[in-house]
């Protein structure tokens, strides 16, 4: 186990019915709150009058910005900047899925910046401060409402990068289980793929001797797993709802599950390059290339790939080697992604090979991505080869 600091400092107020502690949460923070939010779900829900209310009671006078894209756009987050600095923005509230809290993260930042955003998405500045971040979250998947990480495209360019700062972790999330009631199907899954994603992004580790860390890994995994279908088949099951939440924010909170371990993120180094040219869901991309990637990368530590297999999927290893029982647990991957709904190949979205080289040249921009295998243009360029 390698040397680890760990601090996460963001306050969760998680169940049913902890919207009402939103007014009770903002106050502290000031006078004028920038409420960020989607296309339009949570008007359909009813949470945008409650937010509302709850603001005002609290004092707070709401500034709006909605549209926030899937896949935010800059455009749209130097919007919000300029709404913080023209209306002396306190707070920023974020009300929605990933998207919604990543751009708000980057309005936060940006509102405290004489530079353009993307500067920190770009690794040409570093976040120095950030205005106060509270979120509610309507959709299980990224984590954002417990780490620091924002994810913007940039649609001009074509590219789509991250930032991760400590300025930018939420200071309070309100999960409320029921609110992620209304999340589509397709969405669910996105959201199962992106929190499985997360968790193998740390797992597949070359890091010795972190037996916790990796029960921590199988257990969110097996969570997983055993509640993604309940929640298809029922989408106000509370209790599959609370724990596929749970799951999602235990699976990139700051790396809790996987201190002292080497992550990799090569896969969702991948996954960006596809969505910024092709606007697809981030876990549908996942879905696409990470079996894929399992498939490259695997010979480099079948053993941990064969304690997947078997201590998450029940594989048993009946003579099998370390190699059969590896395929066999990418197979089952592949096999649950696909029983759920996920697809499978990059021709599911009528992607074809044309861009692939733009693609894996990106990927490697500020150098190989990857710690479980290097990888270099050549290899992503070949992985994406094997989504197509
Ligand atoms: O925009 P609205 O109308 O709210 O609709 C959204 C959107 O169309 C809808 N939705 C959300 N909650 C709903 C709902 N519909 C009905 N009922 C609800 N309760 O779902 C659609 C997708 O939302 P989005 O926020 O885009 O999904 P997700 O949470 O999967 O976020 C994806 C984004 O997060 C980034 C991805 O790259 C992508 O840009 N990521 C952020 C990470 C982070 N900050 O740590 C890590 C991830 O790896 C990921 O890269
Ligand atoms: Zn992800």
């Amino acid at each position: 186990m390698n040397n680890f600091t760990f601090h996460n400092p963001t306050a969760v107020y998680f169940g049913e019915g902890t919207v009402a502690r939103l007014g009770e949460l903002a106050r502290p923070y000031g006078k004028t709150a920038l409420l960020v939010y989607g296309g339009g779900s949570i008007k359909k829900t009813g949470l945008y009058d409650q937010v509302l209310e709850q603001l005002a009671s609290a004092g707070i006078r709401t500034v709006e910005l909605s549209g926030i894209e899937p896949n935010p756009r800059l455009t749209t987050i130097h919007k919000g900047i300029a709404l913080c600095r023209s209306e002396q923005v306190e707070l920023v509230l974020a009300v929605g899925g990933g998207s919604v809290l990543d751009a708000a993260k980057a309005i936060a930042a940006g509102a405290l910046y004489d530079g353009d955003v993307w500067d920190f998405c770009m690794q040409k500045a570093v976040i120095q401060d950030a205005l106060p971040l509270g979120t509610i979250l309507t959709l299980a998947a990224t984590g954002s409402e417990m780490n620091g990480n924002a994810v913007v495209t940039n649609w001009e360019e074509k590219l789509k990068r991250a930032f991760g700062s400590k300025h930018t972790y939420p200071r309070f999330s309100i999960l409320d289980p029921t609110l992620t009631y209304t999340v589509p199907a397709d969405q669910t899954v996105n959201g199962v793929v992106d929190m499985m994603s997360h968790v193998f992004e740390q797992y597949f580790s070359l890091t010795p001797d972190t037996p916790l860390q990796e029960r921590m890994c199988e257990s969110v995994l097996q969570t997983v797993i055993e509640n993604a279908e309940k929640a298809l088949a029922a989408p106000d099951d509370y209790s599959a709802r609370a724990n596929l939440m749970w799951c999602g924010t235990m699976a990139l909170n700051g790396g809790l599950i996987s201190v002292g371990m080497q992550n990799d993120w090569a896969s969702h180094g991948i996954e960006h390059e596809i969505s910024a040219i092709y606007d697809i869901p981030h876990g549908a991309g996942l879905a696409i290339v990470f079996p894929n990637w399992m498939k490259y990368v695997c010979s480099e530590r079948t053993d941990r790939f064969a304690q997947y297999a078997e201590r998450v999927w029940g594989i048993e290893r009946a003579g099998r080697t370390d190699e059969e029982m590896a395929l066999a647990g990418i197979d089952a991957t592949r096999a649950f992604f696909s029983r759920i709904g996920a697809p499978s190949t990059l021709a599911d979205f009528g992607i074809g090979g044309e861009q692939l080289d733009r693609m894996a040249a990106e990927a490697v921009r500020f150098g190989p991505i990857g710690s479980f295998r290097k990888l270099e243009q050549a290899d992503v360029k070949a992985i994406l080869e094997m989504c197509l």
